[in-house]
């Protein structure tokens, strides 16, 4: 009969260990009894960016990479765009279960009604230069909110943890735009509580001299749609940020500034930007050979390709293509759309991108959409990170429920100097 064990036999010893399996893992410290002296501190694993290491146990979001699946708590992701919002959609990841009519009103309620930020907030915007990056100002101003909130350290404290959440997920937009608004010089546009969340945040964002902000029903949707879709991804780097950081109990603030601040990389959130800043330096269809001769020679990578899980096709860049016609027959056609599309029709069809099976992610098209819907390239990985928002904040309070975690802490192989003595400088060469 099989077991659901692992036998290892360490060479240098010749001992045998057998180790328990548990849901496809062994335990890592499990290995540490493996030793080849008694002052040994035993075997460890060495897995630089995690890339086979399971961190914590989940039951938020699941991807299968291969397939092309993500489910948020057993949902299709494809379920949920077409049928819910983005905030039933935050209740799921958070609840665990779709909420009833009179839950889902009660938490947008309360999500709207917290839409407010300190006037102080403001002062503190105005106090970056007028070109400072929003996301910047994002990280920022979500990392002040702390200590508006004293109470928020208390993380062990159920109804404040809730409060603190419905205020990240209800202000997150009014930062957003706040930022926005001030690197084009015009006065801040308060939250309007009889308009939806992402019809709420278009006020915010683009209201002008009207008394009432009416937003467009199709941009409004999309934008629902797109905050879906970014909701939330296992542990990404962003994630595992905000996880690493509220491990060492620090208040959620402080953690979701951390996870903004990893989300704003190239690599992960910030890659919308990129895309967009490559297909308009691409600029014709005809230069997309040359261009794709250059990433092949790896001079620059094809941003919006690539996923460290994914190895085929994104199901929210499939999504979000058919986002991008919806949009389009309000806007008009962005015509960076052809460019895309070809970048991918003949990356699809190259040797480089099939081995190694990069496929297009959430980041290729979205900015394109972003872009149509009049939001500037550099507002890009503010909306992802508005999106996540909710995901950060269930894969938070996950965390601190699950009795098994404890303070991030990796271990590392030290490969520098041995115990040398001090120099004095006159006696260094
Ligand atoms: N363009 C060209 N080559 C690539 C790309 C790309 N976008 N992505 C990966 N590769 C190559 C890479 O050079 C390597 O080739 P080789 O084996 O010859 O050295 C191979 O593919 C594997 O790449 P990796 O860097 O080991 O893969 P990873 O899992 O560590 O990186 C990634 C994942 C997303 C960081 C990477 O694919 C990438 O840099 N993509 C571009 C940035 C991007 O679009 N990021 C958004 C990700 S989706 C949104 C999110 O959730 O963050």
């Amino acid at each position: 009969m099989s077991k659901s064990t692992l036998s290892v036999t360490d060479n240098r010893t010749g001992k045998t260990y057998e180790l328990p399996i548990q849901d496809g893992t062994i335990r890592a410290v499990d290995l540490r009894q493996i030793k080849v002296a008694s002052d040994d501190a035993g075997l460890a694993t060495y897995d630089p960016g995690f890339l086979n290491t399971a961190a914590c146990r989940s039951a938020i979001s699941y991807i299968d990479g291969d397939k092309g699946i993500l489910r948020y708590r057993g949902y299709p992701i494809e379920q949920l765009a077409e049928r819910s919002t983005f905030l039933e959609t935050a209740y799921l990841l958070l609840h665990g279960e779709l909420p009833s009519a009179a839950e889902l009103d009660s938490w947008v309620y309360n999500v709207t009604h917290h839409t407010i930020v300190h006037e102080s907030i403001k002062k503190f915007i105005d106090g970056f230069h007028h070109d400072a990056h929003p996301m910047g100002v994002f990280v920022s101003t979500v990392a002040a909110l702390s200590t508006f909130y004293p109470e928020a350290k208390q993380i062990t404290n159920e109804t404040s943890r809730w409060n603190q959440i419905f205020r990240l997920i209800a202000k997150a937009p009014t930062l957003a735009a706040f930022a926005y608004r001030h690197s084009v010089g015009m006065p801040y546009a308060y939250p309007d509580n009889d308009l939806s969340y992402p019809g709420n945040f278009l006020n915010m964002m683009f209201k002008a001299t009207e008394v009432k902000y009416t937003p467009n029903k199709t941009l409004e949707h999309a934008l629902d749609v797109l905050f879906i879709l970014h909701a939330d991804h296992e542990q990404n780097c962003s994630t595992s940020a905000m996880r690493g950081v509220g491990s060492s109990h620090a208040d959620p603030y402080s953690a979701m500034a951390a996870a903004a601040a990893a989300l704003y990389g190239p690599l992960h959130g910030g890659a919308n930007e990129e895309v967009l800043k490559m297909l308009r330096e691409i600029r014709s269809k005809d230069n997309i050979p040359a261009y794709l001769e250059r990433v092949k020679r790896g001079e620059f990578r094809l941003f919006g390709f690539g996923h460290r899980i994914y190895k085929s096709y994104d199901p929210r860049a499939k999504l979000i293509k058919r986002v991008a016609e919806e949009v389009f027959d309000v806007t008009g056609k962005n015509p960076l759309i052809d460019i895309a599309m070809e970048l991918e029709r003949i990356a699809l069809q190259e040797d480089y991108f099939v081995t190694r099976k990069l496929y297009p992610n959430v980041d290729f098209y979205s900015g394109i959409i972003y872009e149509a819907m009049k939001f500037p390239t550099d507002m890009f990985p503010v909306l992802f990170a508005i999106g996540r928002t909710p995901g950060w904040l269930a894969q938070w309070q996950e965390m601190l429920l699950d009795k098994e975690q404890k303070i991030a802490r990796p271990h590392q192989i030290y490969t520098g100097s041995d115990k040398r003595d001090y120099v004095p400088i006159e006696n260094r060469s």
